[in-house]
């Protein structure tokens, strides 16, 4: 199959009813973007499957919904109004904008911009005369912090700074500020876990690459509370963990790899993020990040509340570690669409697109199909009703069985089911499978558990 590009991507995500353009109709809003039923149903089911390995399987995890709004005091204690930024320089001619660290590494991979200040970047931008890539010359200004927190007011005066709050611009504070919360109510002993989904908002400089990074998305989260001098072993096996969830949903392991960091934040002792070979080049996807326990000091000293574990194993008290496993919902579904596309040569001058997804992720296990509208279309609609009790189901008696079957596979359905003379006859249907093409004849009563039995993460 030739590269596939992300124009492509994007213009199938359409087609197929997968993701729109964000308020299309007036033009669209850049780099917004609305999934469609297809779209919402497989995000939705990537949300399933993280919070069945991330709550439901893992031991002493706890899943909350904290608000997107929160005491603006939490984003000076985590260090986010103050060091959330961008370095952002202005093309003098063109005036178009952009993050330095992303001007040096698009010019070279010989140096790392992630290991250097402000001013290195600079001087390293003009001494090699690095060009702006839309109007080709090179002439920057210095740089700007630039600040990603969308800030917004509450209360009745538009703009009162003692009204300011801010959209969270990640999930995971409204887990540390509820540590004691979960571990009270829970009951809960360290080690462990509270994770969350939810929405996210930054005003990203250079948004792009379709859902790749946007100004507003959706984050799964989850935090490992634990003791020091375990921090490491349960860093590793978070690592570990996302890189094997990560397998599990189908993603093909030669487009996965871990990139442990170099430069590491001031509040970290090991991180590591999992990059995924999308069409445009690596990109982050999934970060893991021994946070030591910078994150619960800061707030036990802006809150005032002590944020302290009595452990009744040995009476001890502490701040416990944190280890986070923190993935972008869009961007793994992101990655999932770029990953389950192929094309497929029929070996008879015909080809096929197919939407290979695991059958857990398909945002429709099966589709009915009446072979001869007139004569089994009442019937199949009928199956459809029934079986919708247990799965997603869809419906189409338009055109002819062949082309039924390709828009299936298009969209990445992996039973179809065929009603035909022989249901009538002898209670049986078609069941065709997406990847393999191949045909088995099934007994009506047994399509539930046939399908239930497959479709299992
Ligand atoms: N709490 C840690 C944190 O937020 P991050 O690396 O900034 O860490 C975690 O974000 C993940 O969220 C990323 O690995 C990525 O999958 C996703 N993400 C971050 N910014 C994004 C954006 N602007 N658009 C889409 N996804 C984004």
């Amino acid at each position: 199959m030739e590269k596939l590009e992300m124009e492509k991507i994007v213009n199938y995500c359409k087609q197929y009813g997968f993701v729109y353009q964000g308020s299309e109709i007036y033009g669209g809003l850049a780099n917004t973007w609305d999934y469609g039923p297809l779209g919402c149903r497989l995000k939705n089911n990537v949300k399933d499957l993280w919070r069945k390995r991330f709550i439901q399987e893992n031991k002493n995890s706890y899943e909350i919904d904290a608000d997107i709004l929160m005491h603006p005091k939490v984003w000076e204690a985590s260090g986010h109004t103050t060091s959330f930024s961008d370095p952002l320089v202005d093309c003098k001619n063109c005036k178009s904008r952009y993050r330095a660290d992303n001007l040096i590494s698009g010019y070279t991979n010989l140096v790392n911009p992630d290991l250097m200040s402000d001013e290195e970047m600079i001087r390293y931008i003009r001494d090699n005369q690095i060009q702006c890539p839309k109007c080709g010359k090179s002439d920057f200004t210095d740089i700007r912090e630039f600040n990603l927190m969308f800030e917004t007011y509450r209360g009745v005066v538009r703009g009162d700074k003692n009204g300011l709050v801010y959209l969270r611009p990640e999930t995971a504070q409204g887990e540390f500020v509820n540590f004691l919360n979960v571990q009270r109510t829970m009951r809960a002993k360290v080690p462990f876990g509270i994770g969350q989904i939810g929405k996210s908002f930054r005003n990203e400089i250079t948004p792009g690459n379709f859902t790749f990074r946007t100004i507003e998305f959706e984050q799964m989260e989850h935090q490992f509370f634990c003791k020091e001098g375990t921090d490491s072993g349960f860093y590793k096996f978070y690592k570990e963990y996302a890189m094997n969830f990560c397998r599990d949903l189908g993603i093909d392991t030669d487009k996965l790899r871990y990139h442990d960091h170099d430069k590491l934040a001031h509040y970290a002792k090991e991180a590591c993020d999992i990059e995924y070979l999308f069409p445009m080049g690596w990109g982050e996807l999934w970060g893991t990040h021994n946070r030591t326990n910078y994150d619960l000091r800061r707030h036990q000293e802006y809150s005032g509340v002590s944020q302290e574990y009595l452990d009744p194993l040995d009476n001890t008290k502490y701040i416990p570690y944190v280890i986070e496993s923190s993935v972008g919902c869009d961007r793994l579904t992101l990655a999932l669409l770029c990953d389950s596309y192929r094309e497929e040569d029929l070996g008879d001058g015909t080809t096929r697109e197919v939407m290979g997804f695991i059958p857990a992720l398909a945002p429709y296990k099966v589709a009915i199909l009446p072979l001869v509208k007139k004569y089994h279309s009442e019937y199949a609609k009928e199956l459809k009703e029934k079986l919708s009790k247990y799965f997603m189901c869809t419906y189409d008696e338009t055109g002819s069985i062949g082309k039924r079957y390709r828009r299936c596979d298009a969209i990445g359905v992996p039973y179809c089911i065929t009603v035909d003379d022989e249901t009538f006859n002898q209670g049986t249907v078609t069941l065709r499978d997406r990847d393999t093409m191949e045909q088995i004849v099934l007994p009506v009563e047994e399509i539930e558990e046939y399908v239930m039995e497959r479709i299992q993460f």
